[in-house]
């Protein structure tokens, strides 16, 4: 096993599957052989850059040599290539969300089952540091039995309008979500079983961006009430591209996250200044390599032929939340969850 390599694809590299294409090549384990994109200069810009062949065509993927494959494709494209890889046999790292509608989730999740793939989210947020202290102390009784959370994610309105050319395709429901729920639900190891939300379509729409501004979703776990906001309207004046911030009650105790304010901050006596600065967008989607767990678990579970950190089931069980709060949204009323 000890000299065991793995191949890897990447499907889609814009801002994200680039930084994919990337990780591979970081990894001392795996070999990057291919990076495929509809648009032919971005594929054969990221495959100069690094070393690799380059293609338009997703068959040339399905045929390569590649044992795993990342999809990083817009939020609602997902689905279709990963249904396309696993006929050709390649483990897959899906970006979050694993898929926009709950069937097409639950798809991957059967027919990855059915044929013995592995395939896995990229979900960073649970190799953070701080998010991994929030998760043992919850799991550990720190708190006593959680009663009641709430979890605010949101970007500056320069995410939709600026950054990504798809955003009237998803929303931050898709975009941010899909985050937010899989860590609560992680955090509380319970079950998400019914939904109510609320959200609003006015201020991107006026700029043609067919996406909520916001939502509020308040979401009953099996003993655990939380609320979720997020919101893709913050002015773009706001010191930071994210606002993060979570706080949970338990019958004995209390914890609390706070990513509001990212940046470089500096108060100084001896020179009677505080300053505070953002740091620049782009080095911001630079993802730190700590970020990139689900890759390397991934490549790590292939040669140790066993399941990754992340289940499928896991990626699917949010795509239900989120769909499930849409249809809330749209009917004004409670929805049940699907289990996935
Ligand atoms: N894990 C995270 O924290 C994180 C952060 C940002 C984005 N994402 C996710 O990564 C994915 C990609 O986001 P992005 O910001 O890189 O978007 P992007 O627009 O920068 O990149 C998408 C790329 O996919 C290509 N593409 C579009 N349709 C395609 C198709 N059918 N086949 C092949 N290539 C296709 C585009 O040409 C583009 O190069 C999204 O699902 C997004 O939600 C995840």
């Amino acid at each position: 096993m000890g000299d065991r390599r793995v191949n890897a694809a990447v499907i889609g590299v814009g801002l994200l599957g680039e930084q994919h294409a990337a990780q591979y090549v970081a990894n001392s384990k795996a070999d990057l052989v291919l990076v495929h994109d509809l648009n032919a200069d971005r594929a054969r810009a990221v495959g100069e850059a690094l070393g690799c062949r380059w293609t338009t065509d997703l068959a040339d993927v399905a045929a390569s040599d590649a044992e795993i494959v990342s999809i990083a494709t817009p939020d609602h494209l997902h689905h279709e290539a990963a249904i396309r890889m696993l006929e050709a046999r390649k483990h897959l790292l899906v970006e979050k969300p694993l898929a926009t509608k709950t069937a097409e989730a639950n798809e991957i999740a059967t027919r990855s089952r059915e044929k013995g793939l592995k395939v896995t989210v990229n979900l960073g947020n649970r190799w953070n540091g701080q998010f991994q202290s929030i998760h043992g102390a919850v799991q550990d009784g720190e708190i006593g039995d959680p009663v009641y959370a709430y979890c605010r994610c949101s970007d500056t309105i320069w995410v939709p309008t600026q950054m990504l050319s798809w955003a009237g395709r998803s929303g931050p429901q898709w975009f941010l979500f899909a985050h937010t729920m899989d860590l609560l639900r992680w955090f509380l190891g319970q079950e998400a079983k019914d939904v109510y939300a609320v959200g609003s379509k006015k201020i991107l729409a006026e700029r043609g961006i067919d996406a909520f501004d916001a939502i509020q979703a308040v979401v009953n776990f099996e003993r655990t009430f939380v609320t979720f906001e997020t919101s893709w309207i913050i002015p773009e004046s706001w010191p930071a591209i994210v606002e993060f911030e979570i706080t949970m009650n338990g019958s004995e105790g209390r914890l609390g996250f706070d990513g509001i304010r990212q940046g470089f901050e500096l108060s100084s006596d001896k020179v009677g200044k505080h300053m505070f600065a953002r740091p620049s967008l782009w080095s911001y989607f630079k993802l730190p390599d700590s970020w990139w767990g689900s890759l390397h678990d991934l490549v790590d579970a292939v040669i140790e032929d066993r399941e990754p950190a992340i289940p499928v089931e896991d990626g699917a069980a949010v795509t239900a939340m989120i769909e499930a709060t849409e249809r809330s949204i749209a009917e004004g009323r409670k929805v049940e969850i699907p289990r996935a």
